[in-house]
């Protein structure tokens, strides 16, 4: 290799940006952020997006409360404050993975506007798909997946959203998903189609 030459200072690590990954990956990288009640089906629409997607050929990752609530964020709880910090570094993480060029697809309640609006302010307005999965209280709780609706009715936990913390619907979804109303395969494939324009690389025209 020739020498650098003296003051100049090369950024080899600098090499590869956003861009350069995008074009390997042949997508446009972006968050989808849905936000709804516990129960309401975030989880189980982004795994379906997610194995669309990848029969399509895009690379993504699911975020959630697995993966994140038990490792990086195990050390928070459901405070406004510890919310708060749950979804900073969730979306700083985010970013991490939309600068690799990977399609997040992040499933938190974010229960409030001030929280979806840190999200979207630390990802980035142009790369941030809100998604709202709207089911009702009543349907969540009798379908009390994780018996969590249960153990809160009866005060094991405190601070649930829908019964003694706040859940605020979203003023800015790009979309709205009813899933007491559609099939999950419906509204995956809602998810989809609104997706696809946006991830798609000129080049793949
Ligand atoms: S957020 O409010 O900080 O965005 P997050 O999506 O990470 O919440 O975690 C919510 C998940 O944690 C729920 O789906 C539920 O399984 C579980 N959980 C445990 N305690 C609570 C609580 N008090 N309120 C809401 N969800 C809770």
């Amino acid at each position: 290799m020739s020498q650098v030459p003296e003051n100049i200072h090369t950024t080899f690590d600098q090499l590869l940006n956003r861009n350069d990954k995008e074009q390997l990956l042949k997508q446009h990288a972006l968050c989808v952020w849905f936000t709804g009640l516990s129960g309401s089906g975030k989880t189980t629409i982004a795994k379906g997006v997610e194995r669309e997607l990848y029969q399509r050929g895009y690379l993504t990752q699911v975020l959630d409360g697995d993966n994140i609530r038990s490792g990086i964020n195990n050390n928070l709880g459901f405070s406004e404050t510890d919310r708060l910090e749950n979804i900073r570094r969730i979306a700083e993480v985010t970013k991490l993975f939309i600068n690799s060029g990977v399609i997040t697809l992040n499933c938190f309640v974010s229960p409030t506007e001030d929280l979806r609006i840190l999200a979207r302010e630390v990802i980035g307005n142009d790369d941030f798909v809100e998604v709202y999965v709207n089911a009702p209280f009543a349907v969540c709780e009798d379908r009390d997946v994780k018996g969590l609706y249960k153990k809160a009715r009866a005060g094991e936990i405190k601070n649930f959203t829908g019964l003694d913390a706040p859940f605020e619907a979203p003023a800015n979804a790009t979309l709205e998903i009813r899933t007491d109303e559609m099939t999950i395969e419906q509204s995956v494939q809602a998810v989809v189609e609104l997706l696809l324009p946006k991830i798609q690389l000129e080049a793949k025209h």
